[in-house]
């Protein structure tokens, strides 16, 4: 399998900062991969390099041998993008707003329709898709960006704590999609910092600690190092503590 992602000798500095440090490893395509790491570990600062929002301080970062920075427009038409906080227009419907989305990809008029429509059923926002979206749940909202996301059909799909807030019917939801996309040989790459959502829905993970990369392979052999005394991986799944909410959310996924 091809790499989605490659990522050399990665440094992200925001002053004195020190975000991202001396980071690389490689997704493969197909994967579902997990960026875990508790908060402020860099997760965020590297996906944003990923889409080329921002740019590296030194380093280098690929997606399909693309640089986000030197060819933007071809590496967005490539991935799909939802970040920490999507911001949606709250004034529109769901369905206007990935009508919209649709038109900025220049998603053909017939495809546009029977995308909008699969994602309406698929997301469980059937009945809802015609009220304006300032009236959603964080869970819908959330349903919406993926929805919005994936509308131009990119190879790469990366999310951001795509889980927070959402409920578990909807987790659940989020999740069979995900393994959907991978079975389509869609690569999605989503971080978290729960280890028990990393555990149920992905394939492999990195897991992340002050910018640095502590480990990365599969969810199974992290566990059992991560349980080794004394490891810095304990040390990080000490901080990758879940609350009574996500519970709730991790027992759906396992179910
Ligand atoms: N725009 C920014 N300006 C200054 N510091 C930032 C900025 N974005 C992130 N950081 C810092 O970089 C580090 C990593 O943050 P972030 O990537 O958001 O971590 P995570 O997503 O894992 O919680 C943190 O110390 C954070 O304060
Ligand atoms: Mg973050």
């Amino acid at each position: 399998m091809a790499d989605a992602v490659k990522i050399a000798a990665l440094v992200k500095d925001f002053g004195n900062t020190r975000a991202i440090d001396n980071l690389s490893f490689s997704i493969a395509e197909g994967q579902v991969f997990g960026l875990l790491g508790p908060n402020g570990s860099g997760k965020s600062t590297l996906m944003k390099m990923m889409t080329g929002i921002i740019k590296p301080t030194s380093g280098s970062i690929s997606i399909f041998n693309d640089d986000p920075q030197k060819n933007p427009i071809a590496v967005r038409r490539t991935i799909g993008y939802v970040p920490e906080t999507p911001r949606l227009y709250d004034f529109l419907t769901a369905r206007e707003y990935l009508d919209f989305i649709a038109d900025v990809y220049g998603v053909p008029f017939d495809a546009k329709k029977e995308r909008i429509a699969h994602f309406l059923e698929a997301f469980d926002l059937k009945g809802r898709e015609d009220e304006m979206i300032s009236g959603y749940s964080q869970g819908m909202r959330q349903k919406v960006a993926i929805a919005g996301a994936l509308m131009h059909k990119p190879k790469l799909l990366i999310m951001d704590e795509p889980l927070n807030g959402l409920d578990p019917r909807s987790a659940k939801i989020v999740k069979d999609l995900l393994n959907k996309l991978a079975t389509d040989g869609i690569t999605v790459i989503f971080s978290t910092h729960v280890l028990e959502i990393a555990q149920a829905i992905c394939n492999r993970v990195a897991i992340i600690y002050k910018g640095a990369l502590l480990s990365e392979g599969n969810i199974g052999d992290l566990k059992q190092m991560a349980g080794m005394p004394g490891s810095s991986l304990e040390e990080v799944f000490l901080k990758l503590t879940g609350t009574d909410d996500v519970r709730a959310v991790v027992e759906e996924l396992l179910r």
